[in-house]
Order: structure tokens, then sequence, then C-alpha cells
């Protein structure tokens, strides 16, 4: 720790060197200062003025100082005493901006650097797409429901009038949970493969009339290519009352596809069968990429094949025998569904060619949905 000298020889070398020697002391103790504190006793001890350095300077330097010294002495003291009181204010505005000598110069705040920035988020296109699906349904007076991912051999198939042996239960096309084999058919557990169990769930708790959408994620064991993924979205509609006939299914679903894609599709309902509906349709509208005409830019249409018409969604008037699963009286109450899948909507609407897409999580696809 620096002492103050006793000085004998004042001549101006041995002075330099006194000087130089304080000087280097400060610096030292200065970069030494790492809290308010410390600096604190680093202020008193070179300033306060019982026994201060500077102090200390004027009683062993300046008075000691023969006569013809004074002047020198006198005036190398008063630069000190400007040296140290600039060195005391330095060293606590260091303090103060938080920079100790200790830290990093990466740790340094620069206040002129750019503030942090959220990105804003995007929706992603599938739920996007279901969102306002679901809105053109919520704009009719139908409400949302919600059905468990992981069904019931039940709710997934029996109550939806499959028979016992339809392919659809091939684990070819389901994905099964494991260790099930010891409970009886109905209670064993797989991922859904439609949304259409949430019709069942819906009709068990509620009396008609009923009209519902049912949005989700379904899962089937299908490999992954351009068009299918083993995991994509549906949204099922159900509308049951007295007195419903396929004339209200018609006007309904040609209203959603003109809500969805506009008021000059035209759609057309083509015979088709599930185990749920009697009779069943499946849904085409008119190609939105050459407007029906099965030709663009005088080639044939690459979208529809030619035809005009593209395949959206399956449809139907309820089964008779459904209703039996779940205590409506078959011979009061009718009713139409509806199933339709998200991304294939999606695909369509915004011309994406790849159904990974919308799982990858690359955040160059999506943000173009922001
Ligand atoms: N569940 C059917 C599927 O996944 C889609 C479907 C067709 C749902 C007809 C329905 C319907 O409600 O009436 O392929």
């Amino acid at each position: 720790m620096y002492t103050v000298p006793k000085l004998i020889d004042f001549s101006p070398a041995a002075l330099d060197s006194a000087v130089r020697e304080l000087l280097s002391a400060l610096d030292q103790e200065s970069a030494a200062v790492g809290s308010e504190n410390d600096w604190k006793a680093f202020r008193d001890r070179w300033m306060a003025r019982k026994n201060g350095i500077l102090t200390q300077l004027n009683d062993l330097w300046l008075k000691a100082a023969p006569g013809p010294n004074k002047r020198d002495v006198g005036q190398r003291v008063n630069e000190l005493k400007a040296k140290v009181e600039q060195a005391v204010d330095a060293t606590l505005a260091r303090i103060q901006s938080g920079v100790s000598s200790g830290k990093l110069a990466a740790e340094r705040l620069d206040i002129t650097l750019p503030g942090i920035r959220r990105p804003l988020g995007a929706e992603h296109p599938v739920i996007k797409t279901m969102n306002e699906m679901i809105g053109v349904f919520r704009n009719l007076g139908y409400s949302v429901e919600e059905g468990p991912e992981i069904e019931t051999d039940f709710y997934n198939f029996e109550a939806l009038n499959f028979p016992p042996n339809h392919p659809a239960r091939d684990t070819q096309d389901t994905l099964f949970i494991a260790g099930q084999e010891s409970k009886p058919l109905r209670d064993r557990l797989l991922l859904r493969t439609h949304t259409s169990p949430v019709q069942i769930r819906t009709m068990q708790k509620m009396k008609p009339p009923v009209r519902v959408v049912c949005p989700g994620k379904v899962h089937r064991n299908d490999a992954l290519d351009a068009t299918h993924s083993p995991i994509f979205h549906q949204i099922e509609g159900l509308a049951v009352d007295s007195n419903i006939t396929f004339c209200d299914l018609k006007g309904t679903l040609d209203h959603a596809m003109k809500a969805m894609f506009g008021s000059s599709v035209k759609t057309r309902f083509y015979p088709s069968f599930f185990p749920f509906t009697e009779p069943s349709a499946d849904v085409q509208i008119s190609c939105i990429f050459c407007d029906g005409k099965g030709v663009r830019d005088g080639a044939p249409c690459r979208n529809c094949k030619a035809s005009g018409w593209i395949e959206l969604l399956g449809c139907g008037m309820v089964d008779p025998n459904v209703y039996g699963f779940v205590d409506y009286d078959a011979t009061k109450v009718s009713g139409f569904a509806f199933g339709m899948g998200v991304e294939r909507i999606a695909i369509l609407k915004y011309g994406v060619d790849d159904i990974q897409l919308f799982f990858q999580g690359d955040v160059r696809f999506l943000e173009q949905f922001g």
C-alpha cells in the first residue's frame, strides 16, 4: 500500500520520480475500486482533510521544502491535487455506469445499440383456415365442440356404424395404442382417424336441435408425401333437428364453399359412401384455378386433372343406425353431417404444393401468412 514518502532531495529529478510513483499508486487503487463502498474508502484515503494523501503532501512535501524549491513543489502539489480529484470523480462515474474493471467489454451496456424487438408472430395457415371455416359456420348459428385425440374404438368406429371387420379398423390405416388386446374391442384406444367421433360425443350430451362444428387433429397410418401426412386436421359438422333434409345440407355447404372460395364457385354433390350417413355424397367445387373450364393457358388444368371439378369433402344424411347409439329417436329427428380436411382447403386457398410445409415449422414459409 502506497505511503507518502518524506522528501530529502527536492531536485526536479527526485520530484519527478516521487510524482510518478504517486500517480501510479493512484491509478492502481482507482482500478481496484469495484463498489460504492470501495469508492468511499478510496476517496477518503486520498482526499480526507485529516490525513488524506493530499493533506500529507502539503505537510511532507510542501511545508518541508526549502525556500528555493517551494515554488516548484507547490506547482506539482497543485497539479497532483487536480489529478486526484479527477481520478476520484472518474472512478465514481465508472462504478455508477456498472462497468467495473473486472467486467468484460461484452458485459458493458452500450445504450446506442438498438433494443430487443420481439418479432410479430403469424397465425399458422392451418389454424387460420380452420378459424375462417369455423367463422362461416358460427355466422350460421353453429357452436364449436371438441373431443379427445385418443379415442376408443366405440366412438371412432362402432357408434358410427362401421361393421366389425371394416378395413378402416385395420392397422394399415389406424394407429392403435399398444397393449389393448385384453380389453373388449369397443374399449380399445386408438388415435382418432377422423373428427366424426365428436358427433357421437355431442349427441350423447345434447338433445336436438344440434348444430355444431368440431375442429381437430386426426391421425392415420399413412406414409408422408406431398399430399399425405400421418397427422392432419379436419372440421366435422353436424346438424340434427326435426325436418332437416338433403336440401338443407346442399344449401349449407354451397354457402360455406362460396364463403371460403368466392361467390362464383359452384358445388356438385357426387354419390359416395360412408357407414354413418345415408345417402352419402362427396362435394366437389368448380376448379378455382381454371374457373371450372378444365383448361388453363391453353393446356389441360393440372389442379383438377382437366375435369373442372375438385373434390373437397364428404357428407350425407345421418344414418338412422347412428341415432340408435345415442338415444335419439330416429323416427322424430333427421340431420346431416359433413367432414373436411383443413390442409386440403389451405393448399387450395394458398396455392401450397406440399403438405409437409405445414408441419416443418420453417418460418420462411409460415411468416408469409402474417
Ligand atoms: N369422417 C370422414 C373421413 O374422415 C369424413 C366425413 C364424411 C365426415 C362424411 C362426415 C360425413 O361427417 O358425413 O373421411
